[in-house]
């Protein structure tokens, strides 16, 4: 059984990330500057945007991580974000979800400017991956492609099954495998005979949510599983959306959580946002 660590790929990818920065800050006399919005108190958000700023400044970024209370106007957030949108200085903008309730994500994804929407969640970049065109991709998803290929499990024709469909990760994770050449089968709270399905994936991406769902009776024999799911049991742990002992009896390739698509993720974000920069900057210098 291969145990499908993200050490070495996010290593491979921040060092990578590092010396573009470094380029970067010396042809264009800045570094790059990713803002984060962060809206409530919400204890995993907190952790999580600390770490993505402290990843930012580790590979030589500038990060701004901007806090409101829950008590916060959608219009307020949006006004912040717009004058984020114009600010030169600004590369890379991402807002952390979940937010409250009052905030409608059916706004919410129009808010941040595609070029400096490294989230990748706007419209036009789900549209642009759905059509297989070259984009900004989410940074879960694009994490488990580049997991995959690392550790050369191959795709092209195989039978992939992603069990959910949020616009974060189910529904990009799909369109990705498609371009990758999958067969593609997309699960979700509504399917019947989830087991069944599943049992046919070479490649199965769970991305439920719901922490212990898959066992082992929802693994082909040889499957490679990836386990999106990250959940804090009552003993403190961290645990995943798949069984791990029982499920790495039957796969031949497993993500641990933590420590498998968690470090992709973050990678991602940071490889998104310096492209987003140079992007922009290559743009600007060739209008001046
Ligand atoms: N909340 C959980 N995952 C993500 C993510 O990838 N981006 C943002 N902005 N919020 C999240």
């Amino acid at each position: 059984m291969l145990l499908l660590t993200a050490k070495p790929v996010a290593e491979k990818i921040r060092v990578e990330v590092k010396r573009r920065v470094h380029l970067f800050s010396q042809q264009f006399g800045r570094r790059p500057k990713l803002s984060v919005i962060l809206v409530g108190d919400d204890n995993a958000s907190q952790i999580y945007t600390q770490r993505k700023g402290e990843l930012a400044l580790q590979l030589g970024m500038d990060h701004e991580t901007i806090t409101f209370p829950k008590s916060v106007t959608p219009a307020e957030v949006r006004n912040r974000v717009q004058k984020l949108n114009q600010d030169p200085g600004v590369d890379g903008i991402l807002i952390q979800r979940p937010l409250p309730k009052k905030f409608l994500e059916g706004d919410v994804l129009f808010w941040i400017s595609p070029e400096k929407d490294v989230d990748a969640f706007h419209p036009q970049h789900a549209g642009e991956l759905h059509l297989g065109l070259p984009t900004f991709e989410p940074c879960t998803p694009a994490g488990i492609m580049e997991l995959l290929s690392h550790y050369q499990i191959s795709i092209q024709g195989k039978v992939a099954c992603v069990i959910g469909r949020s616009p974060i990760v189910g529904q990009p994770m799909a369109a990705l495998l498609l371009k990758a050449d999958a067969t593609v089968i997309q699960c979700h709270s509504k399917t019947q005979d989830l087991k069944a399905l599943a049992r046919q994936a070479d490649i199965l991406i769970v991305a439920a949510g719901k922490a212990g769902l898959v066992d082992a009776t929802y693994i082909k024999p040889g499957a490679t599983v990836i386990d999106v799911g990250i959940h804090r049991t009552s003993d403190g742990k961290l645990t995943g959306d798949v069984l791990f002992e029982e499920v790495a009896q039957v796969a031949s390739a497993i993500s641990p959580v933590p420590g498998g698509v968690g470090p992709m993720t973050l990678s991602i974000l940071m490889r998104n946002t310096i492209h987003a920069a140079e992007i922009r900057e290559r743009a600007r210098q060739h209008l001046a």
